[in-house]
């Protein structure tokens, strides 16, 4: 085989919130961990939250898991299992006090205790009115929570391996997983990362649409990996569009700036939200907000020369409260808007945030196919579908999902590696070599396709045919051209093949990620002929059975989307808690 190979008890892919509160459990309980991490761990995307993370620990006001609970099934639109949504809600609360005791950060309420925010969808006595659950660094959540977990997982001796991209999830004969195959990103050296235990941690994909808050990074690594060793794909026609990303740029201005008190008006000066969500207003779920604004956009009420933004409103704020609570709301503002908010409105437009689908588990962070666990493997935070947040998830409850699932994965691998003290099996060379071969394809290909045309290709597709609103004819046409932009994948050629930083090399396997995920996404929208949550097709109807083209008879189904032959399966979603009553369904309205 002729590669390195470094034995581990645990290797994690990625370094941001799930992959770093994982290393963590691991390393304290003494398990030899190692973290592969395409940036430095303090920059994976996760240092982009800002709003907060959630968890009803009532420090401003009444507060209980149970209505968090409610909460989040609600926005999922009812396609949230609802053993997992229960596991994360009671769990929230210390998961947080935990990472405080890290070290964390948090702002602080005059009595010493964690600030908490109000937030899109979080009400109190199950949806009578807007509550305090986001507990808030400023607007840096994410970047304070990073920085607490690296601090505490240098204390713990995890091993971090920086600038190392993970190629291929590698499987045994019997399917048991036994590491990952990975590249050193500078030098193009490849080792064999061979572990008892394995978890993919590697964030989200908002990289397959044009205009996004995700960072370039966030290529969907772990779905690619998971996709290529046979293991289907989760719910991914549901994609969150945030409603305010910066017009033009697709920065994320925080639901925080909302849950401070900021209004969204159109071009006639109006708050439109209390037309779409009377109650909650502004502070609606994410998916009705996004599209009320694109609503209001398309019928001409949109702000600017070309009528295609609307304005975010926070002049009417203590500027006191701007530079305390929303520091780098200003700074983005003014840099990628060019207007100080103190003083004038932002203008924003709903831009591809998050992927409420991903790899298969269960509420301990095994990965699960067809009712059986994949021995060795697990997979936390945005790649993976636990699923707590079903068609649309609420904000904050991200930050909580990584802190939640980061943490049960690691004691559920603690558990597998106790249980299996043998030393490491064979590894399994065919699989390996298959990888390899992968690799020199594209180091060998000439005469073929440039990564950036295949991937702007790719983008353009995405955001024209599978948006905040999806239309059947265009859907068909988009799995189409999704997949002879697939054949230019194939064909991609690396024109610069020095080993100077490698990004050409990098860039196209990041490609090969990406296109497994547009087509999951793509062909499972497709086929989904219902409204739920953030998919909303034009041919779903409203009637009294299928209120807002939800159709719970046929549709109340989590999709799997395998790779091989592209084909789509189904599996029932958990209705049933783990000790309170099933939320029952019920039409969404806030
Ligand atoms: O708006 C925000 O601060 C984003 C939070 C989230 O996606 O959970």
């Amino acid at each position: 085989m002729g590669i390195p190979v470094r034995h581990f008890d645990a290797v994690i892919v990625g370094a941001g919130g799930a992959g770093m509160r994982a290393a963590l459990q691991l390393s304290e309980a003494g398990l030899k961990t190692a973290v592969l991490s395409k940036v430095f761990p303090t920059r994976s995307h996760t240092v982009a939250a800002q709003g907060g993370v959630s968890a009803s620990l009532g420090n401003s006001e009444e507060d209980h898991w149970h209505w968090h609970m409610y909460d989040t099934v609600k926005g999922s639109d009812w396609l949230g299992d609802q053993d997992a949504i229960e596991f994360m809600c009671r769990e929230a609360p210390k998961v947080v006090v935990e990472l405080e005791h890290y070290g964390m950060p948090f702002d602080r309420n005059a009595d010493g205790t964690i600030y908490q925010r109000p937030f899109g969808g979080h009400m109190s006595n199950f949806g009578e009115k807007p509550v305090r659950r986001a507990c808030a660094a400023a607007d840096r959540t994410g970047h304070a929570m990073l920085h607490a977990l690296y601090q505490r997982n240098l204390r713990a001796n995890t091993h971090f391996f920086v600038e190392w991209m993970a190629l291929d999830l590698i499987r045994d004969a019997d399917g048991n997983v036994q590491g990952v195959l990975a590249m050193e990103m500078e030098t193009s050296e490849i080792v064999m990362f061979q572990a008892k235990a394995t978890l993919f941690a590697t964030g989200g994909a908002g990289r397959i649409f044009a205009s996004s808050t995700n960072a370039f990074i966030n290529t969907g690594d772990g779905l690619g990996m998971a996709a290529r060793a046979g293991i289907p794909l989760e719910d991914m026609e549901f994609w969150q569009f945030h409603p305010t990303g910066v017009a033009g740029a697709g920065v994320l201005i925080t639901e925080g700036v909302r849950g401070e008190g900021g209004i969204l008006r159109n071009s006639a000066g109006e708050r439109f939200m209390e037309r779409y969500a009377p109650n909650a207003k502004d502070l609606a779920s994410r998916d009705v907000v996004s599209r009320a604004m694109v609503t209001e956009i398309n019928e001409g009420r949109g702000c600017g020369p070309k009528k295609d933004h609307v304005l975010l409103d926070i002049t009417h704020l203590d500027p006191e409260v701007i530079m305390s609570k929303l520091p780098g709301i200003r700074e983005i503002s003014i840099k990628f808007a060019g207007v100080d908010p103190i003083k004038e409105p932002i203008p924003v437009v709903p831009t591809c945030h998050y992927q409420m689908g991903g790899i298969p588990t269960n509420y301990h962070g095994e990965v699960v196919v067809r009712g059986q666990t994949v021995a060795g493997f697990y997979a936390a935070g945005e790649c993976a579908c636990a699923s707590v947040h079903g068609a649309n998830r609420l904000g904050t409850n991200s930050l909580l999902d990584l802190l939640v699932f980061g943490k049960s994965s690691a004691n559920s691998m603690i558990e597998y590696i106790k249980q299996h003290p043998e030393d490491l099996p064979p590894l399994a060379t065919a699989e390996i070599e298959r990888s390899l071969a992968r690799v020199e394809r594209l180091n060998k290909q000439t005469n073929g396709v440039q990564v950036n045309d295949a991937r702007v290709a790719m983008q353009q597709i995405m955001q024209t045919h599978c948006g905040v609103f999806r239309f059947k004819d265009k859907l068909a046409e988009g799995v189409e051209q999704i997949l002879e932009v697939e054949k230019m994948v194939l064909r991609t050629e690396i024109t610069d093949k020095s080993n100077v930083f490698n990004t050409a090399r990098i860039e196209a396997l990041e490609l090969e990620n990406l296109i497994e995920v547009a087509k999951a996404t793509m062909v499972s929208a497709n086929a989904r002929t219902e409204s739920r949550g953030a998919h909303v097709r034009d041919d779903a109807v409203d009637s009294e059975a299928t209120p807002n083209g939800r159709d719970d008879q046929n549709w109340l189904k989590h999709t799997l989307w395998s790779r091989e032959g592209n084909k789509l399966e189904y599996k029932p979603v958990t209705m049933k808690p783990l000790t309170v009553d099933t939320i029952a369904l019920k039409t969404r309205s806030y």
